[in-house]
């Protein structure tokens, strides 16, 4: 794994995809324990997707799940698709296959959407409601503070569920929005970057060729227009999670060949 410490960032690259899974794997898991060392909770806000579904299986395995101190653990979800959990596109669906099913985590820190694919209105209100309550956090002008927040990249620079030239982008209040995604045809309910930004840690995980662009875009072209450049932490760490060949476009790193 090979580390770049940019101005506002830090570069984790891997080898390959395997690497890259078994790292941040290893990342989450010290930081939990440290969490739960100290006696508290680690609170965790899950990307979707499908390139984070290899390291939730990777957190199922033995010599990785009896590492987690899942009763520690509070599991929310950055963004989630407005469909029922049973449902083939569902984000809770994906990470009840990949690693709920298989760990000992009790069910009252596994904190899902509710209502999400009849009212997605009212399920984003509901959501902030249960983050608020997790955090003990129901003053309005506090924003609750995750310990880590994952996210993805897609194609075009959207991040969680926040797209290009979304309502979203503006939002200085609400710490979670329901919103429609016209080029997916479909509701959304997702964090808002007033909560995102406010994490302890924010991690990027992308992988892969098809990415590489606008990873670049993203990281070097400097302003703040597409999605994923409005994830600036306030006060915490911001890394990106990359393999080699997401990380190819970019020219900050000089990789040994
Ligand atoms: C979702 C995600 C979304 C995802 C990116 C990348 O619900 O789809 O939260 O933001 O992280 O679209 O998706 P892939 O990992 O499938 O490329």
């Amino acid at each position: 794994m090979d580390t770049v410490n940019l101005e506002h960032c830090k570069l984790n690259i891997a080898a390959d995809k395997e690497e890259l899974k078994k790292a941040l794997a290893e990342r989450i898991i010290t930081m939990a324990q440290q969490a739960a060392a100290s006696g508290g909770n680690f609170t965790i806000a899950l990307s979707g997707g499908s390139t984070p579904a290899a390291l939730y299986d990777l957190l199922a395995q033995p010599g990785y799940k009896e590492r987690m101190p899942w009763k520690q653990v509070q599991m929310f979800w950055g963004d989630e698709r407005c469909v029922p959990h049973d449902s083939p596109e569902s984000n809770y669906r994906m990470v009840e296959e990949k690693l709920l099913c298989k760990i000992e985590i009790p069910r009252e820190n596994v904190h899902p959407t509710v209502g999400q694919d009849e009212n997605c209105r009212r399920s984003a209100d509901l959501y902030e409601a249960s983050i608020r309550n997790v955090f003990s956090s129901s003053e309005e002008t506090r924003t609750p503070q995750f310990d880590l927040i994952l996210l993805g990249l897609g194609p075009e620079g959207h991040t969680a569920s926040i797209f290009p030239e979304s309502p979203v982008l503006q939002e200085k209040q609400r710490l979670v929005m329901s919103v429609w995604v016209e080029k997916l045809k479909m509701h959304r309910v997702t964090f808002t970057f007033r909560l995102i930004n406010n994490a302890r840690h924010i991690f990027f995980l992308v992988e892969g060729d098809s990415k590489k662009d606008i990873v670049k875009q993203v990281i070097e072209s400097g302003n703040e227009v597409l999605p994923a450049q409005f994830v600036k932490p306030q006060h915490g760490q911001l890394e990106w999670y990359l393999d080699r060949a997401a990380a190819a476009g970019l020219n900050c790193t000089t990789l040994p060949v």
